[in-house]
């Protein structure tokens, strides 16, 4: 293959291609260097990201591919995000995982990337990064885990650690109990089984375009995937021959059909700060307004925890993301490409529906509107989003008083009180929990309601924050507030006491107080006091640099593409 941008490495006797190719060797005959192209796989298997552990026998499947077609596979690992493990968020890392892949992926003498990631952030990362490379990229998802069970009843990953720990905080089930049913509830490699997060964005990098197709949603310890991986292997060789790079994969029909996808699904609202910071890598003008002008009109057909029953390996037997796409072919871009070349509905003819009680047809839908709901109001001049399929119907209209909290640590230690000042008509204000707040805009949304309020049998309440809530929880929950409550704006100035007003239909958010009302207060105390100003470090750079979430919460300065030339040498 010729015109490859590893031959700027290893081309010609000059000196420095001599090094190159000598520490390169190690069993790496002649031909290896001799216009072959060279495949990173961007990997993100570690043991402290234990949703992605397996991702390293998926890479020897991928290797099998490259070589098989020609080119030289090369494992990179790249800074890896376990959701549950890594403190005080995942989200805090994700921008600094895209710069540190980006960055390498530009040092070093590859001409194309196969990107291996699962949990919450390692897609999304993984994806911001190689748009700002711009060299061919394919991404395999890691899949989910297999269905565990409890006691005879399948239990959704996440989901039902916040069903099951609301339960022991309302008394009707007890410590011992939980803490059994904690062994069933990871049964097998791969990410988390319910529409979280990672099954989202597995979902949405396939419509966005950038798997093969049909390898979305396949189980983590499906055989099916690694067979994929191997034919992936192969596709990226092809993508370098052809200079198919994400700056011509990744255009505005691809996010239309993301934000499609997203809805159909039932997906994580986490979707659209990833979705925004993927597309302001690429110069698409995606913006908020977008996914509520794309997606509220598209019915929800995948019957999933945490909005419904199923699991992810239901999906795949129900027939798949395919299935799903197949029902709503006429909302999607007909022009979006994926990285086979070839427009994402040419994949989607022969696909069936095997379970209606799974994935229900366009005509039988589990809600006919089923995207996320934009809001804007006094109290969310910039935007915030709810996703009306996870809230309870008769809270959708909503208007009572609030009960505000500074900090998350503020909620921990006031929500047990039994004399705290709430009702079941109150609205619950968490804020402090925006990117630069915490930092890092932390999974904190899905606030747990008053134990006084569980026993009277209450299981919802409207909460609003400008942070995140996990893929996997549910609820009357209005997120990611813009401006966050840190960066100034209304959020920072409202009482416990004042009276606010959701109303999802009109897509209004509002407290009730004048502009003069609201201009006149102080930011509160308590939370400017607990706002986090980190003196050094990746923080330090994050707090001072991070956007909003209502533009995906990326640093202003990694908005874009630097492309993959690197022109100086240092032998
Ligand atoms: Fe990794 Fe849920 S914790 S996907």
């Amino acid at each position: 293959m010729t015109g490859l941008r590893s031959a700027a490495w290893y081309a010609g006797h000059r000196r420095d291609a001599y090094i190159h190719r000598a520490w390169m060797r190690r069993g790496l005959p002649d031909s290896a260097f001799a216009g072959r192209p060279q495949i990173a796989i961007a990997n993100t298997a570690s043991d402290l990201t234990p949703c992605n552990s397996h991702l390293d026998e998926v890479a020897e499947h991928v290797k099998r591919g490259v070589w098989e077609a020609g080119g030289v596979p090369l494992n990179l690992p790249v800074v890896s995000l376990g959701e549950t493990q890594v403190r005080p968020t995942a989200m805090l890392w994700r921008n600094m995982a895209a710069m540190a892949t980006e960055e390498m992926l530009r040092a070093n003498p590859v001409d194309g990337v196969v990107l291996l990631g699962g949990c919450d952030k390692t897609i999304p990362s993984l994806l911001m990064a190689a748009a700002s490379v711009d060299l061919p990229a394919v991404v395999v998802p890691g899949g989910p885990m297999l269905t565990g069970t409890f006691r005879g009843v399948p239990l959704g990953c996440g989901t039902d650690v916040w069903r099951l720990s609301e339960e022991v905080r309302a008394g009707t089930l007890s410590e011992r109990d939980f803490h059994e049913s904690e062994s069933s509830m990871i049964r097998s490699r791969g990410h988390c089984n319910t529409m979280g997060t990672a099954s989202t964005i597995g979902l949405l990098a396939e419509a966005l375009g950038t798997t093969l197709p049909g390898t979305a949603g396949i189980p983590a310890a499906d055989s099916r995937l690694l067979a994929r991986a191997h034919e992936t292997g192969r596709l990226v060789v092809e993508m370098v021959a052809a200079d198919r790079r994400p700056s011509r994969v990744l255009t505005a029909g691809s996010f239309h059909n993301a934000i499609v996808t997203l809805a159909a699904i039932g997906g994580s609202t986490n979707a659209v700060v990833h979705l925004l910071a993927i597309a302001g890598r690429l110069g698409v003008p995606l913006t908020l307004a977008d996914f509520d002008r794309i997606g509220a009109d598209v019915p929800l057909l995948v019957d999933l925890q945490p909005a419904g029953r199923h699991l992810m390996e239901d999906l795949h037997r129900a027939g798949g993301l395919a299935a799903v796409l197949h029902e709503v072919i006429d909302l999607l871009d007909p022009d979006a490409l994926t990285v086979t070349g070839q427009p994402l509905v040419e994949f989607l003819g022969d696909a069936r529906i095997w379970d209606p009680d799974v994935i229900r047809t366009r005509d039988a839908p589990l809600q006919p509107h089923a995207g996320i709901a934009v809001l804007h109001g006094n109290l969310a001049p910039n935007g915030a989003i709810i996703k009306p399929a996870a809230a309870s119907p008769e809270l959708l209209r909503h208007r009572g008083r609030a009960v505000v909290f500074d900090s998350i640590e503020d909620f921990r230690a006031r929500i047990d009180d039994p004399d705290l000042d709430v009702d079941a008509d109150s609205v619950l204000v968490l804020r402090g929990c925006g990117p630069k707040g915490y930092p890092g805009m932390p999974e904190v949304a899905n606030l747990p309601l008053p134990p006084k309020l569980l026993r009277q049998g209450v299981r919802d309440m409207v909460r609003i924050c400008d942070g995140r809530m996990s893929g996997t929880a549910y609820g009357t929950v209005v997120l990611h507030v813009a401006p966050e409550a840190a960066a100034g704006g209304p959020f920072d100035r409202i009482r416990t006491g004042d009276v606010i007003t959701l109303d999802v239909p009109r897509r209004t958010i509002d407290v009730d107080l004048s502009p003069d009302e609201l201009a006149a207060r102080p930011p509160s105390p308590a939370m400017l006091a607990a706002v986090a100003r980190p003196s050094r470090g990746w923080e330090r750079l994050y707090v001072d640099t991070v956007m909003g979430a209502d533009t995906g919460a990326d640093l202003d300065f990694l908005v874009g593409a630097s492309g993959h030339e690197v022109s100086r040498e240092s032998h």
